[in-house]
């Protein structure tokens, strides 16, 4: 079965086409470079990006794929969450291009998809060569099987989930406040590294002392047991919150003495980097003990991060790191994800509404 999907839910536009056994023969990713000046993604500009793009993007998955429409077997797009106008785009292009040939049609969930990225066959990228996820002796690595805890963390989203079939999640924990791209992108503004920053913030950290400024979060700022008993109880939670971080960083910006700053910024960059990589890293490994499941898969794009890839590697579990264009928004996670959802036949599916919010409803 040939399945092509499209995923649009913030600013990339997204099409891929996969084999219904994972195998990807095309991920076509154009990501939309009209928000950088703004600091931040501008849902109406995401929309009318989206239109501009959607048919050049659709039409280069298909060639790339070596497949035409006439071939297609299965078509979907993200449902939901993300930001409403951008969904409508690549929704209504999927609807039409099933509903012309009377395909079937799945709807996905976009975190569904970010969990389904972990069941493609891909080539073995050479940040994984340490993962003791399956590699298969050709090179490609197979998908990697439920049951696991999937950290996903990008600049929308913040979840912590478990892992026991193909077609589903459950929700262990998930960010109060902003997501952990989020902070990272809002720390790299603050310290003047533009938008998104979190690589940006990732390579400056590089030359600075993580244990020099303690921020919330950190594991220096939890041995000295936190602020009261309420922040202590959140810390043995699943949820994440980064809030208080972007806060901390905020006044010790304040109150670093003038003319201090550059030969600051990498020990802040890197303190700031080590305590939102410790939160990340303490909830996973609470959520292997809690759920006895010694196997991690991440997604979202700060699974490009080096330092929070570096310890989870260092986890006593088999961790399973996606290369990193299937970690950022894609088309073909989608596809995946579609494989295991339910197939709506022709013309059940032309009156589906996308959702910015919550969960997926019909
Ligand atoms: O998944 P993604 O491409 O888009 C969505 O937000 O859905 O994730 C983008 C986020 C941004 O917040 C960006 O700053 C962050 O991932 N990011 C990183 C790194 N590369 C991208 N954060 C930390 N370290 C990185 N190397
Ligand atoms: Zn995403």
């Amino acid at each position: 079965m040939t399945i092509l999907a499209i995923e649009s839910s913030c600013d990339d536009t997204c099409a891929a086409v996969i084999d219904m056994d994972g195998r990807i023969r095309s991920n076509v990713i154009s990501s939309q470079q009209a928000h950088a000046r703004f600091g931040g993604v501008v849902p109406e500009i995401a929309s009318r990006q989206h239109l501009e793009l959607i048919d050049l993007v659709v039409a280069q998955a298909l060639a790339d794929g070596g497949t035409t429409l006439e071939q297609l077997e299965l078509v979907a797009a993200t449902q939901g969450p993300g930001l409403i106008g951008a969904l409508l785009v690549g929704l209504s292009s999927a609807k039409a291009l099933a509903g012309a040939r009377e395909l079937p049609f799945a709807a996905v969930d976009h975190l569904q998809g970010h969990v389904a990225a972990n069941f493609l066959i891909t080539e073995c990228a050479p940040a994984q060569a340490g993962a003791s996820a399956a590699a298969a002796p050709d090179g490609e690595q197979g998908p990697f099987e439920p049951p696991f805890v999937c950290l996903i963390a990008s600049g929308g989203h913040t979840l912590l989930a478990r892992v026991t079939a193909r077609d589903g999640f459950d929700v262990l924990g998930r960010t109060l406040d902003d997501a952990a791209g989020e902070a990272f992108d809002k720390g790299a503004r603050m310290l003047g590294l533009g938008y998104p920053g979190g690589a940006a913030l990732e390579r400056l950290a590089q030359s600075g002392d993580p244990s020099a400024f303690s921020f919330p979060g950190s594991a220096s700022e939890r041995a000295r047991g936190g602020r009261g008993a309420q922040r202590r109880a959140f810390a043995d939670g699943l949820d994440f919150s980064f809030a208080g971080l972007k806060t901390a960083l905020l006044y010790t910006l304040r109150d670093l003495p003038d003319g201090e700053l550059e030969a600051r910024a990498a020990d802040l960059a890197a303190s700031y980097q080590a305590a939102i990589v410790d939160s990340l890293l303490a909830r996973v490994e609470r959520a292997l003990e809690r759920t006895g499941i010694a196997r991690v898969a991440v997604g979202g794009g700060v699974a490009a991060n080096g330092e929070l890839r570096r310890r989870l590697l260092a986890l006593d579990a088999a961790v399973h790191i996606p290369a990193r264009a299937l970690c950022t928004d894609n088309a073909a996670m989608i596809a995946s994800a579609a494989r295991f959802a339910e197939h709506i036949a022709y013309p059940g599916y032309l009156g589906l509404d996308a959702y910015a919010t919550g969960e997926r409803r019909g």
